[in-house]
């Protein structure tokens, strides 16, 4: 038989099964929850858009309530649309809402190594607390000289090249993330190792998008040879893999050299090696340990370059914003030195700037999916095992009656007065859900709240001009891809006092003595 007629028959087999599967109800007959009405076999496929699904299953939420169910291409989808529900089911239920979907794409190149895709289980927990040891609240001040020194250099390149801000916002946040997990000093221009975990990300940024590749419904194709026409997807991956592997090994074994010689900066790294070295110089759970170090790098990086772009963004578009961040910072700290960590208690105003960076436009809007792993009821509703669950931060960080005028960038929002009541915390949404949350979550807020502050208290981010003279106010637009960065807009950075840099230069050499 013709091989295409052998895949076409394959394909349309295995979406019966699962159109069946869909359609089913649980013993009892309870329904599958509310969501539009699919076609047979395809489901939802027409009215699923690839990008931005956040937003219309959010719309969907006024039609078809707090939870919303669909399927594509048999694949079950649920969206959960308040922040209630997401406890309810991510939280409450963690046993068995804990397991992430496969993603055949990302293990076919080589990525299988990394937390965020795993499924749940002793390795999974091994390496989470592997990187609770340095990422829980506790080990927080361990990081806050490289925080500081990192972010003082951020605002030194601001105002020597400004329009590079992009670039100068990433670099920070790499050099960061590799001295906490290597003790590596990111080289001022261009970074091999740098380089090559951003190549590894890109990559992970196309194979991760939900259905990017055909074999992420149908993992079978897998056994497809890569010369068959069409299978692209086998081309690809194989092109990544090296990449993907290098990205794990290459910086570790970099460190193991340095411990082997003596130049070893303390980091996550050395001290996880040196504390699984069994005495005949063995290291146990090897590939653990690495993975903990590279996958801090997967999961830290972009995630704050996108906060920290967002709320440069945010001053631009709300001059007023940072004139009253600026005027707490005058009163509180005066001009005579640089904000620490010690100061956020006193600077309530910029503390409101933080939470909303979180809000306003979250990094990751459609959350990160879990998985159900087995057949589950839910306020009437029979959710079968295999769900995708859709933790829509989105809706959950624009919930008019938790932020009333959600689209607003309002940190007065969170400056109380007596008798009134808080609203939620948006990094109990911002950063996911019970046994999966962000294991890098106080990091990702300290990162955040020392280049806002230090930010605020050096520079002065403006509107550009254009060529008449008149300020451009730009339009904000978010790419959507599973983490969500500000396109590029024109700004104008400037030093806030002519004695700014030196002031900077000078703190910079005393952190480095
Ligand atoms: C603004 C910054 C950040 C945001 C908004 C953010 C958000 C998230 C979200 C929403 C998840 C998925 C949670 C879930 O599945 O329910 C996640 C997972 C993860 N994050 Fe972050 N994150 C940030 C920074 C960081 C940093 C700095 C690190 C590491 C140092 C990190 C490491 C990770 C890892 C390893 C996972 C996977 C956990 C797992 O699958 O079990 N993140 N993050």
């Amino acid at each position: 038989m013709n091989k295409y007629v052998v895949i076409f028959v394959a394909i349309t087999i295995v979406l019966s099964i699962r159109y069946i599967r869909y359609r089913r109800r649980d013993g009892a007959g309870h329904p599958l929850p509310p969501g539009p009405i699919g076609l047979p076999l395809l489901g939802n496929i027409f009215n699923f858009p690839k990008t931005g699904a956040w937003l219309l299953a959010g719309e969907w939420r006024k039609k078809y309530g707090n939870i919303v169910y669909m399927h594509v291409l048999g694949t079950q989808v649920l969206f959960l649309n308040t922040f209630d529900v997401a406890m309810d089911l991510l939280d409450k239920r963690s046993l068995i809402y804990s397991a992430r979907p496969p993603v055949p794409m990302l293990h076919l190149m080589g990525l299988d190594w990394t937390i965020t895709i795993m499924p749940y289980g002793p390795k999974l927990r091994r390496q989470r607390a592997f990187l609770h040891q340095f990422l829980q609240p506790a080990s927080m001040k361990r990081h806050h000289r490289t925080l500081m020194l990192e972010t003082r250099r951020l605002a030194v390149n601001l105002i020597c090249s400004p329009d590079d801000y992009m670039f100068h916002v990433r670099r920070a946040t790499a050099a960061i993330i590799m001295m906490i997990s290597y003790g590596h000093e990111v080289s001022p221009e261009e970074d091999i190792y740098v380089e090559l975990a951003d190549k590894v990300m890109e990559s992970f940024a196309i194979a991760g998008e939900p259905g990017a590749f055909l074999i992420d419904f149908f993992p079978l194709l897998k056994y497809v040879p890569s010369w068959f026409p069409g299978v692209t997807f086998k081309r690809k991956a194989m092109a990544w893999y090296k990449n993907s592997r290098a990205m794990l090994t290459v910086p570790y074994e970099m460190t193991k050299r340095k411990i082997h010689d003596g130049t070893a900066r303390s980091s996550i790294l050395t001290d996880l090696i040196e504390s699984n070295t069994r005495k005949d110089g063995h290291i146990e759970h090897e590939e653990d340990i690495a993975a903990s170090a590279a996958v801090t790098y997967a999961g830290g990086s972009d995630t704050t370059v996108s906060a920290i772009c967002s709320f440069l963004l945010a001053v631009v578009l709300h001059p007023e914003v940072q004139k009253c961040g600026q005027e707490e910072l005058n009163r509180v700290i005066g001009h005579d030195r640089l904000p620490t960590f010690d100061d956020r208690p006193a600077l309530p105003y910029i503390e409101g700037i933080v939470k909303e960076i979180f809000r306003w436009n979250p990094v990751v809007p459609a959350g990160a999916v879990h998985a159900l792993e087995q057949d589950d009821l839910y306020n009437g509703y029979f959710i079968p095992a295999g769900t995708i669950v859709v933790p829509n931060q989105w809706a959950m960080l624009h919930d008019e009656t938790e932020y009333p005028e959600p689209f607003a960038f309002k940190p007065e929002r969170w400056l109380l007065k007596e008798g009134q009541r808080k609203p939620r915390d948006p990094t109990k949404a911002a950063f996911g859900f019970g046994r999966r949350i962000c294991p890098g979550k106080d990091l990702a807020d300290e990162s955040v709240f020392i280049a806002i502050v230090t930010i605020l208290a050096t520079l002065d981010v403006q509107k550009a001009l254009d060529e008449y003279g008149k300020p451009i106010t730009p339009v904000p637009k978010y790419s959507s891809a599973l983490i969500s960065h500000p396109e590029r807009f024109d700004c104008a950075i400037k030093s806030r006092f002519p004695q700014t840099l030196g002031v900077l230069q000078e703190a910079i050499e005393n952190e480095q003595q």
